[in-house]
């Protein structure tokens, strides 16, 4: 089937992790890491979506929408704990969260507001500081590769799902959990990619996936540089294309 190719293709771009997956280390916790395709999320939301003010160009790529830690034992989040450090923006400077972690909600913002709920909801709990919790998330990313995003994706194509998910097998030796939502001609689109690793960083099939409703095969809606605009917030808010940046998108943490 000529739609397979392109993900086949993929494989090739994936890093091949070979340690064999083992489900459970001796942490007690596991991480669940959300990757948003942002194709998608322009093509499903009204206002479309917008360029962040942070003056670095999102990567074009999938962008990190979480972190969560969850409890072995019961699978359940892990978000209190006794000392939560309040979010301080110096110490995450310079990471990359703006081409890997990017807020591409209209109007354009900085992507504080999404760093700052992360670090709240799900980071300050984590067992790790602040810097080393938002690295963790980028390096789970980079390590994923999700990268199948190569031009072959912005074709319109559908790939089913078993297909997702068995290129990543082949990566990682775990599966995503894919969750859709609807797009053109009422169609089911990739939207978002959750990836589980052990506390150790080993990726694991996660134990105890959210169910999402996708059909077989699913649309990779393109994603391209005209689509994120500029949109300034206030009443005269005008949209400009971004057309004079070079794009690369990356992964975002949108508030709900
Ligand atoms: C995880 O790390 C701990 C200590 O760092 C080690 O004892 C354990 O064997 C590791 N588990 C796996 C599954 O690698
Ligand atoms: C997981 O939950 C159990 C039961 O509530 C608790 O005893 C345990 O300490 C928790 N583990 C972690 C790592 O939070």
């Amino acid at each position: 089937m000529a739609s397979r190719i392109p993900l086949l293709c993929l494989l090739g771009l994936l890093l091949l992790v070979a340690s064999p997956a083992i489900a459970a280390d001796d942490s007690g916790i596991y991480y669940q890491l959300a990757l948003l395709w942002p194709g998608a999320y322009c093509e499903q939301t009204s206002a479309g979506c917008c360029k962040p003010t942070t003056g670095v160009s999102p990567a074009r790529d999938f962008y990190i929408t979480g972190l969560t830690v969850y409890n072995a034992t019961t699978d359940a989040a892990v978000t209190e704990c006794s000392n939560q450090a309040p979010y301080n923006p110096n110490l995450i400077t310079g990471i990359g969260l703006e081409q890997y972690w990017s807020n591409i909600k209209c109007p354009s913002n900085n992507g504080q507001s999404s760093w700052k709920n992360a670090w709240k909801k799900a980071g300050a709990c984590s067992g790790l500081d602040e810097k080393a919790y938002f690295e963790k998330a980028l390096s789970f990313r980079s390590r994923i590769n999700p990268l199948f995003a190569s031009k072959k994706m912005d074709d319109f194509n559908l790939y089913g799902l078993k297909a997702i998910k068995k290129v990543f097998k082949n990566g990682i030796n775990a599966e995503p959990v894919i969750q859709c939502s609807k797009g053109p001609f009422d169609k089911y689109m990739l939207y978002q990619l959750y990836f589980c690793a052990n506390g150790n960083g080993t990726f694991i099939d996660c134990p105890a996936p959210p169910q999402y409703t996708c059909s077989k095969t699913v649309l990779f809606h393109p994603y391209k540089k005209w689509m994120l605009k500029q949109q300034l917030n206030d009443d005269s808010a005008e949209f400009y294309e971004a057309a004079a940046d070079p794009f690369q998108l990356p992964g975002l943490a949108m508030d709900n």
